[in-house]
């Protein structure tokens, strides 16, 4: 062999070497979500639904709820297979999942919108394909409503108005509706539906009280963590707050180990009043010993309404394109330990 050959040949190998690596690289990035093909061609011949399901994260009680109610759901026993994936709050890794089920030939594909805006590419994609789409919990933002089937959650910003309407009629029954009122919300994840719909709820009802000073509203991710943190600044920053509302309990259990460092009491017999959404069992616990005055309920239940959605559209019956999901208001008056008791989260 000449030495133009030898090298001719190295090369070649080198290049075959680098494009089989880069084929193995690939096929261990989709492992996360991969069911791997035999349990795809099973699912086939076990004529089960395949369901692609591209979770938030797991950033709060109310969220690790919202992911058993879909696994208790979508079981074999149910007759599905579940791809389920964890986006870890990122919207990039919800985008990859969405498109890893589309490119496993999902059935359907739900998934809740870590943000509102930046879907339509992929939804667009999950039309071509013929996957129908159902949205769980959070919105997107677009001009096509056509790219996804239905979509079942929260009315937020009912939840919102329900929170500042209770804060209303608390300052009456205290004789202190006309007393300047300062405010301070702790908002979820940016740009996402539950944010957007509480907090435009809860200042729909502001305004109408000109007595109500909301001092800042600001970002606290619905982490335990970043509540915490912010509200340690809130206090350092403004002498007088009267209420403290958080957009879900996780904030709120960080909101309320910082007043008691600072010495300040809450709830029905403190200085503070507080306002929480969610109603997790521990945050009801709270309700029940008066440190947390209303807790406005979110209910993560969400499994059985997308499975029915998903049995008419098998049916091939049209389903409804936006179900609210039943909750509830809570304070003292109406938290009962049997209530308590057999909360499942
Ligand atoms: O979108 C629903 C919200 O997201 C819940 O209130 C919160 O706890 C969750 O993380």
């Amino acid at each position: 062999m000449t030495a133009w050959m030898t090298g001719f040949a190295q090369k070649a190998g080198k290049a075959a070497c680098a494009v089989i690596l880069l084929i193995l690289l690939l096929a261990g990035c989709g492992k996360q979500f991969d069911v791997g093909s035999s349990e795809r061609d099973k699912a086939e011949d076990e004529d089960l639904i395949v369901v692609g399901v591209s979770q938030i994260g797991s950033e709060s009680v109310w969220r690790t709820a919202n992911t058993a109610s879909i696994q208790n759901v979508f079981t074999r026993e149910n007759g599905y297979l579940l791809i389920f994936d964890n986006a870890r709050q990122k919207q990039e890794n919800q985008i990859k999942a969405i498109r890893n089920f589309i490119s496993q030939q999902a059935d359907y594909i739900v998934f809740s919108p870590i943000e509102e805006d930046g879907w339509d590419d992929v939804l667009y994609e999950a039309k071509e394909a013929g996957i129908p789409v159902i949205l769980m919990d959070r919105m997107v933002q677009t001009e096509d409503e056509s790219l996804f089937t239905a979509w079942i959650g929260s009315d937020f910003f009912q939840e919102g108005v329900n929170a500042g309407n209770w804060l209303a009629g608390y300052l009456e029954e205290q004789k202190r509706a006309e007393e300047e009122i300062n405010i301070v919300v702790l908002q979820g994840t940016d740009g996402g539906t539950s944010t957007i719909g509480r907090t435009n709820g809860f200042n729909d009802v502001a305004a109408r009280h000109d007595n109500w000073k909301i001092l800042e509203q600001t970002g606290g991710d619905f982490t335990t963590a970043k509540a915490r943190e912010e509200m340690k600044r809130l206090l350092d920053t403004y002498g007088d707050i009267d209420v403290v509302v958080s957009q879900n309990d996780d904030m709120t259990f960080g909101v309320l180990e910082e007043l008691e460092n600072a010495g300040i009491s809450t709830g029905t017999d403190g200085d503070v009043i507080v306002i929480s959404f969610d109603a997790v069992r521990s945050a009801l616990e709270k309700v029940q010993a008066g440190l947390i005055n209303v807790d406005i309920e979110c209910n993560p239940e969400q499994g059985p309404y997308i499975e029915q959605v998903i049995r008419k559209l098998e049916d091939g019956e049209q389903a409804e394109k936006y179900s609210y999901v039943p909750e509830q208001i809570f304070t003292r008056d109406n938290v009962t330990q049997e209530l308590i008791d057999n909360r499942s989260y």
